[in-house]
């Protein structure tokens, strides 16, 4: 038994990680399509060791008889496809930010809410932002057992967030600057190269970057409205992994220890935090892993309850390709494909 699976996005840093993690768990394919724009019509993505598929355009794709969409096109191509997809009996997996916050879309960590998706018949299930799906499957053991109150977060995230062309402009610049060549910021709004750059997304009327909105707003529909939530999220050069620097207030006292083991054997995390030189997790150790990685877990003595830790994923598997396909995995695990066809 298999299922036709069109990954729409394939040529992206996103799309290509959700065909080689197909491949990797061995999801039960029957056929694939790898979907992009138009420009990339004809390129050639390996599935596996032995199939190379020719990318074929969006556009021009008809969705019938296609079982699900793994989709990973952009925010405004994902607003016209999917549904189309949808219209033709396909159910998408969509990992933009466009369905998100949409109430009759269930928002899922397969980890931290498969619930969202008990009934679920048919239609859109939205992936969520990169940086929130490693804060809450790291915040989700510590809220079932301490009760969270207020989560304070900086993140400092790769530049493989931005996708394809955010990675090459950094190797751009790095390079420019060795040659001292002139930079022209293009995908960010700085140079990227040897710095920092405090925004992410488009400015919101408060102040904050939606990019810090949508860790806010996905964390409350994820895990529970009642967390606050502060974010600051930052573009670092790194190409590939996000790191998060994270306080939490609890409703009562959590020693550190009591936090490590919450934290040690709960699904989808690794910790690692040994008091010594080099015993944590960095961004570059952990691209290309599955698990979420904790680290440095301290008590936050500037408030009553609160602990502070580090938190490090790969945003391109947790935090986009892994979670879509696992959340692929429930629903056959569910058998919402046996009762569509029923
Ligand atoms: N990167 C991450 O860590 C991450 C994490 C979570 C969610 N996301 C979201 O996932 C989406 C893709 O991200 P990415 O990092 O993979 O970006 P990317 O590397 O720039 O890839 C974009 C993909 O979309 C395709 N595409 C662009 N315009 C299209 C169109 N008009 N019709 C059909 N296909 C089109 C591109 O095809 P061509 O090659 O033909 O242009 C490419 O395959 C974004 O919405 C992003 O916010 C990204």
């Amino acid at each position: 038994m298999g299922y036709r699976v069109a990954v729409v996005g394939a040529t992206g840093a996103v799309g290509r990680e959700m065909i080689k993690t197909l491949a990797e768990r061995n999801f039960p394919v029957s056929d694939i399509a790898a979907l992009a724009s138009g420009r990339s019509a004809g390129t050639e993505i390996s599935f596996g060791e032995h199939r190379v598929l020719k990318t074929q355009n969006l556009e021009k794709f008809d969705f019938r008889g296609w079982d699900i969409g793994l989709f990973s096109p952009g925010a405004s191509v994902s607003a016209i496809h999917a549904p189309r997809a949808v219209e033709a009996g396909c159910i998408v997996i969509d990992n933009t930010s466009h369905f998100r916050m949409d109430p009759n879309v269930p928002l899922v960590v397969p980890e931290v809410n498969p619930e969202a998706l008990h009934g679920f018949r048919g239609g859109i299930i939205a992936n969520p932002n990169c940086s929130t799906i490693q804060m809450v499957v790291a915040l989700k053991p510590l809220h079932d057992e301490f009760k969270i109150k207020r989560v304070v977060v900086a993140t400092y995230q790769s530049v493989s967030g931005a996708g394809k062309e955010g990675m090459d402009e950094l190797f751009a610049n790095s390079r420019a600057f060795y040659v001292n060549d002139p930079v022209t910021p293009q995908q960010f709004t700085k140079n990227i190269a040897f710095n920092v750059i405090p925004h992410i997304d488009s400015f919101m009327d408060d102040g904050s970057t939606k990019e810090e909105w949508k860790m806010v707003v996905e964390t409350k529909k994820i895990l529970d409205p009642n967390i606050a939530v502060m974010a600051t999220c930052v573009r670092v050069p790194v190409f590939i992994g996000h790191a998060l620097a994270l306080h939490v207030e609890f409703e009562r006292p959590v020693a550190p220890g009591e936090a490590r083991a919450a934290l040690r054997g709960a699904p989808g995390i690794a910790v690692t935090d040994v008091r010594e030189d080099g015993g944590y997790a960095t961004p570059t150790e952990v691209a290309g892993e599955d698990n979420v990685y904790v680290s440095r877990i301290r008590r936050d003595p500037t408030v009553p309850n609160g602990i502070a830790f580090w938190c490090v994923g790969d945003n391109l598997r947790k935090g986009a390709a892994l979670n879509a396909v696992q959340i692929a995995e429930t629903l056959v695990a569910q058998g919402v494909f046996a009762r569509q066809a029923a």
